[in-house]
């Protein structure tokens, strides 16, 4: 059954401008992309895919960046990249499930919006990535327990960012972007 008042407020909310950044974070595969897309629609809202944009500045894809320059020097694009977000207007952001490694790239969201975490187990997780091989750090690692065990390393970074966590297990993508929708004041 529709519940029709919390309806009614989804759609108030989404029809309000984005104020600032909504970016959103977590592990890879927990859905960030199709969650941004979503609410890029709802909110008539800019959308920033920050891997895309990372490989489009670079030419060339993740998996050839890490193996040309290495991590490090993906993550410092990470850093410049959201360093560069400050002169652009509000956007929804997907942002790469690395980019809360580093302090500094949280404190900045944190200065420019809005971040929601959106979690799911490891073992959804591994049935979204399985047959991907565009993430270097799960190439040769393709399995639940090593995508638990990063997760495990991450959940602090993770959690502590978070403005806002929501689990994505069981839901679908127009729930879990409402959800959102429903917290933005
Ligand atoms: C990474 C996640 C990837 C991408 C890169 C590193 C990570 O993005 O930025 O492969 O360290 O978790 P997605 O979370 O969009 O897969």
């Amino acid at each position: 059954m529709v519940n029709r008042k919390n309806d009614a407020s989804t759609k108030q909310a989404a029809k309000r401008k984005l104020p600032c950044h909504l970016f959103l974070i977590g592990f890879m595969g927990c859905g960030k992309s199709s969650v941004s897309e979503r609410l890029r629609k709802k909110l008539s809202a800019r959308k920033i895919e920050m891997d895309q944009a990372i490989e489009e500045a670079e030419g060339m894809p993740i998996t050839e960046i890490f193996s040309l320059h290495g991590e490090e020097y993906f993550r410092d694009l990470e850093t410049c990249f959201i360093r560069d977000l400050k002169n652009s207007p509000p956007a929804v952001i997907s942002c790469g499930g690395g980019a809360v490694i580093r302090p500094e790239n949280v404190a900045m969201m944190r200065e420019m919006g809005k971040i929601i975490l959106l979690t799911a187990s490891p073992e959804s997780i591994y049935e979204r990535v399985k047959k991907s091989s565009s993430r270097p750090l799960l190439n040769g690692n393709m399995n639940v327990d090593y995508i638990r065990s990063l997760m495990e390393a991450r959940r602090a970074r993770y959690e502590k960012a978070a403005d806002l966590t929501i689990s994505t297990d069981r839901k679908n993508i127009g729930q879990i972007a409402n959800e959102i929708i429903s917290h933005l004041t």
